[in-house]
């Protein structure tokens, strides 16, 4: 294969992970001038460029070397893990915190469920049968797989199956289709995907800063820098409120020794009822700032 100097990364062309992903690798600083066919993007800055394609086709794509990573659901992944002779060259190398989702097992919602054992001898449609028959088997049931690519929830409408395994996000999907969920089989949300080895060459250089960018990105996305004036007497009480248990930077009030400026990064949202809080433990002229970019 000819060999490239840029680094290419699949995401799905149009679905539920494409704007996420779009927004994640805007953050990482990459930029992309959108070809025709809206199928391959030409990165701006960075020697970097995107391919547009359906999901299920991005770990094959990067097992066969025709993108480097992927932003792909762990589903996704883990199926064709299971179910590729090629998935063993293939790892999760970040999870990405957005697409969440499950893999479930429903049934009709008049079906109790109580235990997997009931599932035996049942056919249950999916287009998961990698991960299916490994949670049957884990489970010790015995069923029958019934492959379908798509519109598994009116399998057991239809007579075909008389469970799914399919995903479930709000869960819309089975209600609609009168199902119930039962088990869950995965717990799945957006991931890079990408091989467990980075090339050695300059590709691999480019693969490791964009992964040191979206660590960053990652850590400060949820991140709050929080500002305050506080009495140092409550300097003790505040600091027990802050979320995520950061450790205050403090400066010194010029002309109110008494008096400090706290700085700190905390770990999630500050929610009014915390700001509150800290108001009536002495603090004030509070400050709460998102984060842009964190550099180490
Ligand atoms: C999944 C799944 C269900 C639906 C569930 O398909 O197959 O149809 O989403 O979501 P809900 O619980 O919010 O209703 P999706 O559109 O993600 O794409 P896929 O065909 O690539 O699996
Ligand atoms: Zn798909």
């Amino acid at each position: 294969m000819k060999s490239r100097d840029r680094l290419r990364i699949a995401m799905q062309k149009s679905g539920r992970l494409t704007e996420p992903a779009q927004d994640l690798l805007a953050r990482c600083g990459l930029k992309f001038r959108q070809s025709r066919d809206k199928l391959f993007c030409f990165g701006e800055g960075e020697p970097v460029d995107l391919l547009l394609v359906r999901d299920d086709d991005i770990p094959g794509l990067i097992a066969e070397g025709v993108c480097d990573l992927g932003i792909v659901g762990r589903n996704v992944l883990r199926e064709f893990q299971l179910t590729n002779g090629t998935g063993s060259e293939l790892s999760e190398l970040r999870p990405l915190g957005f697409g969440h989702c499950r893999l479930s097992i429903a049934l009709p919602q008049e079906d109790a469920y109580s235990e997997p054992s009931q599932l035996h001898g049942q056919r249950i449609a999916t287009s998961y049968p990698g991960l299916l028959g490994e949670w049957l088997r884990a489970h010790g049931v015995d069923a029958r797989v019934v492959m379908l690519a798509g519109s598994v929830e009116i399998a057991p409408r239809l007579g075909t199956a008389d469970a799914i395994c399919d995903l479930v996000s709000s869960g819309a999907t089975l209600v609609a289709n009168q199902l119930r969920e039962a088990a869950v089989v995965v717990e799945s949300e957006a991931v890079l995907a990408g091989r467990a080895e980075l090339p050695l060459d300059e590709r691999g250089e480019i693969a490791e800063l964009l992964l040191r960018r979206l660590d960053g990105v990652i850590q400060v996305r949820d991140s709050r820098l929080i500002l305050m004036q506080a009495p140092r007497a409550a300097l003790d009480a505040i600091t027990r409120l802050l979320p995520g248990a950061p450790v205050p930077t403090l400066t010194q009030v010029d002309g109110a020794p008494d008096q400090v400026v706290l700085q700190a990064l905390c770990a999630g949202s500050v929610s009014w009822r915390q700001l509150e809080d800290m108001k009536r433990a002495g603090a004030r002229d509070m400050l709460v700032l998102p984060v842009e970019k964190m550099l180490a």
